[in-house]
């Protein structure tokens, strides 16, 4: 079997197609996480309306998008600056911020550390007990410190007060604080965990956002930085004025405007959730950890079964799950599964049944 590659990330379902010789409408990916609910149908009437603008430069200034971001993210305008796709603002951020020693609270998303070694620097991955806020005694001699709140893969979501430390320990050490809200839009009561509104006015805060798992359009490539407009204007500077197109600023305005779709975003995820938990855990040898997001990351251990071997099997009953075994720091064997509909969960839950009992 290849080794997964360092930075292999799910969601590759033509691969998955190729490799499993079935149809791509035939697999249900569970590997990446995104809205199973899709965009709003409002997206795709945007999308046909606005279709004849892609003979032009799209706005530099993306139209009303950043003004309806602001609104929802609760931060000011001036405060923020959209990308293509969170992970663009992940590449600029070591560029433009002359990021050469990071730390990155692990286990996470790999992306950090790829775009802190791209740019020339050197990551330290570091683990804590509790809460990434116990890496506030680390900081010395770092450039910056990486943290996913809720974080992929874990789906543990953590306070405000327990993330306090590391910014006060900023102010000494000089470092930036990166905070990753890629899946906030998921958590209950996201006003206790996230530092987005305090991103504006505290110097060295930079929070990313994503709109591409909640708003269910990874397709598109929209996401965000919040941070102090010094930063926010070193940010613009360093990006391509036109990285977000105008199809994608359509989009992320139609969706933004569809507050019922975002509500029953959340219902559904909340349901299915814990009914996917609860099933989970009732599956021989198989341990969900309780999560915030619209993933659960299950240790496998109790299979006896390596991540490969469990992956593949699912794989070749037309499901994809994650393998995480490439993610640093995570010391059991686990995979992820995304939180879908009914139906899809009822199929994972049987396919697994099948895999773990032999
Ligand atoms: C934690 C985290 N941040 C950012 C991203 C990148 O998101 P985008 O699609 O907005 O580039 C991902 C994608 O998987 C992610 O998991």
């Amino acid at each position: 079997m290849r080794p997964l590659d360092k930075y292999e990330h799910g969601g590759n379902i033509a691969r998955a197609a190729q490799k499993y010789g079935l149809y791509e409408k035939e697999i249900v990916d569970f590997s990446a996480s995104i809205n199973p609910l899709g965009p709003s149908p409002k997206v795709y009437g945007a999308i046909e309306e606005e279709l004849w603008k892609i003979k032009h430069y799209p706005d530099p200034d993306c139209g009303n998008l950043p003004a309806l971001l602001a609104g929802h993210l609760g931060v000011e305008r001036e405060n923020l600056l959209l990308g293509n796709g969170g992970a663009e603002l992940i590449y600029a951020l070591p560029r433009t911020l002359n990021i050469k020693r990071a730390l990155v609270a692990a286990p996470t998303f790999s992306e950090y550390a790829a775009a802190v070694e791209a740019s020339g620097g050197a990551v330290t991955f570091a683990g804590y007990r509790h809460s990434p806020g116990e890496l506030a005694a680390q900081m010395d001699g770092y450039d910056a410190v990486f943290i996913c709140n809720p974080n992929n893969p874990t789906g543990r979501a953590f306070s405000r007060e327990s993330l306090l430390p590391v910014l006060e320990a900023s102010k000494k050490s000089g470092s930036t604080v990166i905070v990753d809200e890629a899946f906030i839009d998921f958590v209950e009561g996201r006003s206790e965990k996230s530092l987005m509104n305090m991103a504006g006015g505290t110097p060295g805060l930079v929070i990313l956002y994503s709109m591409t798992k909640f708003f269910g359009i990874p397709g598109l490539r929209l996401g965000a930085a919040v941070s102090s407009q010094e930063t926010i204007g070193l940010l613009k500077k360093s990006k391509d004025p036109w990285s977000v197109n105008a199809l994608a600023i359509a989009a992320g305005e139609a969706a933004l405007r569809d507050v019922r779709h975002m509500s029953d975003t959340l219902e559904a995820i909340r349901e299915e959730r814990s009914y996917l938990f609860s099933a989970l855990s009732c599956l021989p040898g198989l341990e969900p950890y309780p999560s915030e997001a619209n993933f659960l990351l299950v240790d496998i251990t109790g299979t006896g079964m390596t991540t490969g071997e469990l992956v593949e099997k699912m794989g070749r009953r037309g499901i994809l799950v994650r393998n995480c075994s490439n993610f640093k720091g995570l010391e059991s064997p686990c995979i992820r599964v995304a939180v879908r509909l009914r139906e899809e969960n009822d199929r994972l839950l049987r396919a697994l049944g099948e895999v773990v009992s032999g």
